[in-house]
């Protein structure tokens, strides 16, 4: 028989969280959330009628609670069941933030609650996806033995992989995500930008650049990032980057800054194995800086 569980907060991973634990065999305790009109939606979905305004009504008797608010109301909204008497002894308590840790739980803990989290590492940009947004991507755990047990078999449930990571490290471990999600959202941004000022009209910029980017992606996975590295910088024509430097000035001049920070970088990532020589290096840097 698997454990019962409580989703508080509504929202995309919440929601994504019950129809899928739902579906892997979980009985469902029920969801709460800030608003009664997301906790019935999200309950609608795997039709049940478990679901509430007031948090401790719905977690009082649940094995496993997950508090998936904002990270800014997770500290809160725990401290709040607890002092309601929402967490059973022995329950175990989870949020699902990457930046924070799962010592901000402190309270369900003095309840005789066990604490964790657990961070997806995959980008929910709907309540409602039409595919199990966990299945094949891994989740980073972290807490108490018990709680990260109980992590692994959810995440192996619902067709995740899991590692553990170290409580006080999760900050640089959630920069990194940041990094790899958004900024690549960043990164592309800018390149559409200058490819649309090239002439290529906007709804044209991604399906050009994309056999590029999955290229590049897939040259990552199989020989690493330095030897993944093609173009001007690793080849040390200056010449070109210089070119870049003057057109980008001219056209586009707020993207330059930008332009030379990850010009500089990527001679790093270049001089890596030797591929770029010191006196090439030096004279892109010159140029970069
Ligand atoms: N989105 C992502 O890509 C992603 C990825 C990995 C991890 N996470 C983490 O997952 C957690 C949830 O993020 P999310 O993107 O699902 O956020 P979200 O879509 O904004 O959903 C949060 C939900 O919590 C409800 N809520 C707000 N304050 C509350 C309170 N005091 N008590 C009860 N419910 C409250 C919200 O309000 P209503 O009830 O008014 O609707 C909303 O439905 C965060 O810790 C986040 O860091 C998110």
């Amino acid at each position: 028989m698997k454990h019962s569980i409580a989703i508080v907060g509504c929202g995309k991973v919440g929601t994504s969280l019950g129809i899928y634990l739902a579906e892997a065999g979980y009985k469902l305790a029920g969801f709460a959330s800030k608003s009664l009109l997301s906790a019935k939606r999200a309950a609608g979905i795997i039709e049940t009628d478990n679901f509430s305004d007031v948090p401790w009504e719905i977690t009082k008797d649940a094995d496993i609670i997950f508090l998936t608010t904002p990270d800014s109301a997770i500290e809160d909204t725990c401290s709040s069941i607890s002092s309601h008497s929402g967490f059973r002894k022995d329950a175990v308590v989870f949020h699902c933030s990457g930046a924070l840790p799962s010592t901000i739980l402190a309270s369900a803990k003095d309840c005789g609650a066990f604490t964790g989290s657990m961070h997806p590492l995959q980008t929910f940009a709907s309540a409602e996806l039409k595919y199990n947004p966990f299945q094949g991507i891994v989740i980073s755990v972290e807490g108490d033995d018990r709680a990260v047990s109980v992590a692994k078999e959810i995440a192996a449930d619902l067709g995740a992989e899991s590692f553990t990571i170290k409580t006080d490290t999760k900050t640089l471990y959630h920069a990194s995500a940041v990094v790899a999600s958004n900024y690549l959202v960043t990164l592309l941004d800018m390149s559409f930008r200058l490819i649309g000022t090239a002439g290529i009209p906007d709804r044209d910029a991604f399906k050009v650049l994309k056999p590029l980017i999955e290229n590049t992606l897939s040259n990552i996975e199989q020989v690493g990032i330095s030897k993944a590295l093609t173009g001007p910088i690793v080849r040390g024509d200056s010449e070109t980057v210089a070119k870049h430097i003057e057109e980008i000035g001219s056209k586009i001049p707020e993207l330059l800054d930008l332009y030379k920070t990850l010009g500089c970088h990527t001679v790093d990532i270049a001089m890596t194995d030797n591929v770029l020589s010191e006196k090439d290096a030096k004279k892109l840097k010159s140029i970069l800086k």
